[in-house]
């Protein structure tokens, strides 16, 4: 896939600039030609002869080459690339790409670009968290930049394994993936890929939540997550910045366009979709999430003695209601619905009183239905308007779903 491939590798000076080496091998390896562009902070943590070694072509880092005084063109860079990859960048360089600053070779190479650009962040998780981060990079997702970020976050916090660079390897499947679904043109389902949720940022919970009655038990329920992942898909590779806030789940994320977030409780579903709605243009709120959470979890796991025991449960907060009472005139909220009795009507009451734009209902008496199947037989329902649809693969209904959800956009 990366077979002739022109990647401009863009280094700046983090210390994860020593993973370069082994992403400029892996690109190599695979068949691409690689000129690398470092920031003179870069240098300080790798050396152009290394890399240039690597590449077998000279590294450029100055706008004039100390050779011979010629002048290093960023506007050449920008035409011969297929793709820009820059890994790592630091906070210092995000910054820089955020506002234009200019002041270095990798920053006019970055401006010049014609191709699309790819960027691995990479910084300590206080850096990386901090408002002035997250919104450089949320400037970078709206001019069309893919972030790539590490998948394999702890289920415990989601912001754990957040900050560090995603692992060359990594890297370079989502690379591998980016060029497929550019070449194939055609999707798995079979559709024309469209780029009609580029620039939408759309957020999307998934999988089921866990909540905790001891150290060894937990509440929860058999959402696998494949519906919510085949959505995320779905918006990504039709050019959406996707935010997945998913529950603890054993699935990985193909597109680099998806930034997941992972969660285990309600509560940490609802922190994190609340605080990363407001940025978004969309929600579409899939995740099986618990109505009810143990009021008192126990520090030490309970024994097991000879009476019965009593839980007692609490509701949890409701995500959907939360962002359908947030929600402001220019975004849009869809729902789900899983039933198994009076369906419709118990959905339409849902898609009222939670504010949503359309609810999608699927039933547990439908056959192939719901939970951890690979289909699902749906109905998008509108106040006045109910369509159903047939038994299909949980990514054709993916496009079904999006489909609905670009028609309402304004
Ligand atoms: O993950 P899979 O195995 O692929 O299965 C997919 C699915 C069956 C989980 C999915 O298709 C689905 O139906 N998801 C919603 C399940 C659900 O919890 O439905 P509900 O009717 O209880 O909730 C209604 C809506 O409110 C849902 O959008 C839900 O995400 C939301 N909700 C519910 C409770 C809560 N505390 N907060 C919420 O936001």
């Amino acid at each position: 896939m990366l077979q002739g491939k022109h990647i401009v590798l863009g280094i700046t000076g983090s210390i994860a600039a020593y993973k370069a080496c082994t992403l400029a091998r892996l690109l190599i390896k695979a068949g691409a030609e690689v000129q690398i562009v470092i920031t003179p902070a870069g240098k300080e943590f790798i050396t152009p002869i290394t890399l240039s070694a690597l590449t077998s072509r000279p590294v450029v880092s100055e706008f004039f080459s100390g050779r011979d005084g010629t002048w290093n063109s960023h506007v050449d860079l920008g035409q011969w690339a297929d793709v820009m990859l820059i890994a790592p960048a630091t906070a210092a360089s995000i910054a820089k790409m955020a506002h234009g600053v200019a002041d270095n070779m990798l920053i006019t190479t970055y401006l010049s670009m014609k191709a699309p650009v790819i960027v691995a962040p990479a910084m300590d998780l206080d850096m990386y968290a901090h408002p002035t981060t997250q919104n450089n990079l949320q400037q970078l997702r709206s001019y069309g930049n893919i972030i790539i970020e590490p998948t394999a976050g702890e289920l415990a916090s989601h912001l754990v394994g957040k900050g560090r660079m995603e692992e060359p390897e990594n890297i370079v499947r989502q690379l591998e993936d980016f060029f497929r679904t550019q070449e194939n043109g055609t999707e798995t389902s079979g559709h024309a890929v469209s780029e009609d949720l580029k620039g939408r940022r759309i957020l999307i919970t998934a999988g089921p939540t866990h909540e905790k009655i001891d150290p060894v038990r937990f509440i929860g329920n058999h959402s696998s997550g494949k519906m919510g992942f085949a959505l995320a898909e779905e918006c990504a590779r039709r050019g959406a910045s996707v935010e997945l806030i998913c529950g603890p789940v054993d699935r990985v994320c193909q597109h680099p366009g998806i930034r997941r977030t992972d969660v285990v409780s309600a509560a940490e579903m609802h922190a994190a979709a609340t605080e990363l709605f407001p940025q978004c243009d969309a929600g579409i709120l899939c995740a099986a999430v618990a109505d009810f959470t143990v009021a008192e979890c126990a520090d030490e796991k309970i024994k097991r003695g000879k009476d019965g025991m009593t839980l007692t449960l609490v509701p949890t907060k409701d995500i959907a209601a939360a962002l359908g009472s947030a929600k402001k005139s220019h975004q849009r909220l869809v729902g789900f619905a899983l039933e198994t009795t009076d369906e419709a009507a118990n959905a339409r009451r849902k898609l009222e009183s939670k504010r949503l734009d359309f609810i999608v209902l699927n039933s547990l008496r439908d056959e192939g239905t719901g939970f951890c199947h690979d289909t699902n037989k749906i109905s998008i329902i509108t106040a006045d308007d109910c369509t159903d649809f047939p038994l299909k693969s949980k990514s054709e209904v993916a496009v079904d779903i999006i489909d609905r959800l670009c028609a309402i956009f304004d």
